[in-house]
């Protein structure tokens, strides 16, 4: 995901104005995770149980953007636990719990990040500290930006988990890590009992956007086979700007606005997989360029490569339809994968216009899951794009979130709908205070306007 820079900035702004404490506390940045032990994976990392708990502490800064939360939290927490690689081999990565002063600790949500980088230093954990390092100017302004989103769903009284899904090197598009790395999230965070509060019979649900949206999707999808004991624990998952085919997303993205994403992509699967960070070095036009993707976040990498043609910076073209890349970036795309339980309904919002994947990509993911029984409410937005609907789409998706969490079944079944805006919908303005439709409007430009937007 990604939001215009210019309304992003104007976000920001909107939050330091009303949170000069953010001022005082921006002296010192935190440790960055790759200098700091709290993120290494121990040794023995195969002895613990996927989703056991390694460590914890509180955060070495304070999470931003809560200087203006009136709801105050009431504690946060870092877990480090173990999860499994894009491989299934044992691996750690940390857990951010965020308990509101009015927390119902029977009511968990799973928030996966759109971090969409190849840099541990970009992990959500670190980045949404007050003085974190970003990562180059704006570098995690996406994830900021997403603070609002977690704003809005503590606001509910739930407590709120996001886990740092790519992992402990940043294997951004490594998705079945993603994957594990969100079950065991949630399973750490059903287990932190002694040290969060956190009922372990506590309803979960899962949210996440874009590259969020990766991470969420896929836990359901792998959850039957590596996280069974979850089934009667997850009760939904809201899922939006969905990116079905990576291959497409290449296609569709290349040599305009997102172009980047195809380069942090590529750095991140170089993590998983040691033959693309062979093919970098070797069979790329320019390797150096996408190695600066490795010591940078999100927002840089997109500017590093905006409107490039990066599907041409190889030596041979044929590279792209060689049946080991092919067969690599299949793997980790949802498309080819097996659908989620019927047990976890989705909701899944797409804009309709999306610049970054196709909208018939998710029309076809949408129907194939459906044929194989899974239940799904489908919203497809008219006025939007891929950015945009991460703000525009989220009240009617923390809606649909609030019904699970207090336990009211999901439709059964499969149901489209196209909506002109899913923000038309008045019911679910109410679920938000107005401090955060304030700030969602800053977030979609403002008096800017959304002609700005991607
Ligand atoms: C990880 O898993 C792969 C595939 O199962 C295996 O070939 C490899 O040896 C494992 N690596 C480690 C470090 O255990
Ligand atoms: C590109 O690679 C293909 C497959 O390896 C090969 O057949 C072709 O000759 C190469 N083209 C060039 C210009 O090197």
């Amino acid at each position: 995901m990604r939001f215009h820079l210019a309304a992003v900035v104007s976000a920001l702004s909107a939050v330091s104005l009303a949170a000069p404490v953010i001022e005082d506390v921006k002296r010192s940045s935190p440790p960055l995770p790759s200098t700091d032990s709290f993120y290494s994976v121990p040794e023995n990392i195969a002895s613990y149980a996927p989703g056991a708990i390694i460590n914890h502490r509180a955060p070495p800064g304070a999470i931003a953007a809560f200087g203006l939360d009136p709801l105050n939290l009431e504690a946060t927490y870092q877990i480090s636990y173990r999860t499994s690689d894009n491989f299934g081999n044992a691996t750690s990565t940390v857990l951010t719990v965020l308990v509101p002063s009015n927390a119902d600790t029977s009511k968990v949500l799973s928030y996966q990040v759109a971090e969409d980088a190849a840099n541990i230093n970009c992990a959500p954990s670190y980045a949404m500290q007050l003085a974190a390092n970003p990562g180059g100017l704006l570098g995690t302004a996406v994830t900021q930006a997403e603070i609002l989103l977690i704003e809005a769903a503590l606001y509910q009284g739930w407590v709120v988990v996001l886990p740092d899904h790519e992992g402990p090197t940043g294997a951004f598009l490594a998705n079945h890590m993603s994957g594990h790395a969100t079950l065991d999230g949630i399973r750490a965070a059903l287990a932190s009992t002694s040290i969060t509060g956190i009922q372990s019979s506590a309803r979960v649900a899962m949210w996440g956007y874009s590259g969020g949206s990766l991470a969420s999707n896929w836990a359901a999808v792998l959850l039957p086979a590596y996280a069974p004991e979850l089934a009667d624990r997850i009760v939904g998952a809201a899922i939006g700007g969905t990116v079905p085919n990576i291959a497409n997303v290449i296609d569709t993205v290349n040599k305009g606005p997102f172009a980047g994403l195809i380069a942090s992509g590529i750095m991140g699967l170089s993590h998983a997989y040691p033959v693309v960070a062979d093919v970098v070095k070797t069979k790329f036009e320019q390797p150096e360029k996408f190695q600066t993707v490795l010591s940078q976040c999100l927002v840089p990498d997109i500017l590093e490569f905006l409107l490039a043609d990066v599907k041409g910076m190889v030596t041979n073209q044929s590279l792209w339809t060689r049946p080991d890349i092919v067969a690599l970036l299949n793997y980790n795309s949802l498309q080819y994968a097996s659908a989620p339980p019927s047990t976890v309904p989705f909701y899944i919002y797409k804009s309709v216009l999306d610049e970054v994947s196709p909208v018939a990509d998710t029309d076809n993911l949408v129907n194939a899951y459906c044929s194989a029984g899974a239940t799904i409410e489908y919203t497809r937005d008219l006025v939007s794009e891929h950015g945009s609907l991460a703000a525009i789409g989220a009240p009617k998706a923390l809606v649909w979130l609030k019904d699970r969490l207090d336990g009211q079944p999901a439709a059964s079944g499969c149901s489209t709908n196209t909506l002109v805006s899913s923000l038309l919908d008045i019911a679910t303005i109410e679920v938000l205070p107005s401090f955060l439709i304030e700030a969602l409007s800053a977030l979609l430009g403002g008096e800017i306007g959304p002609t700005f937007f991607g």
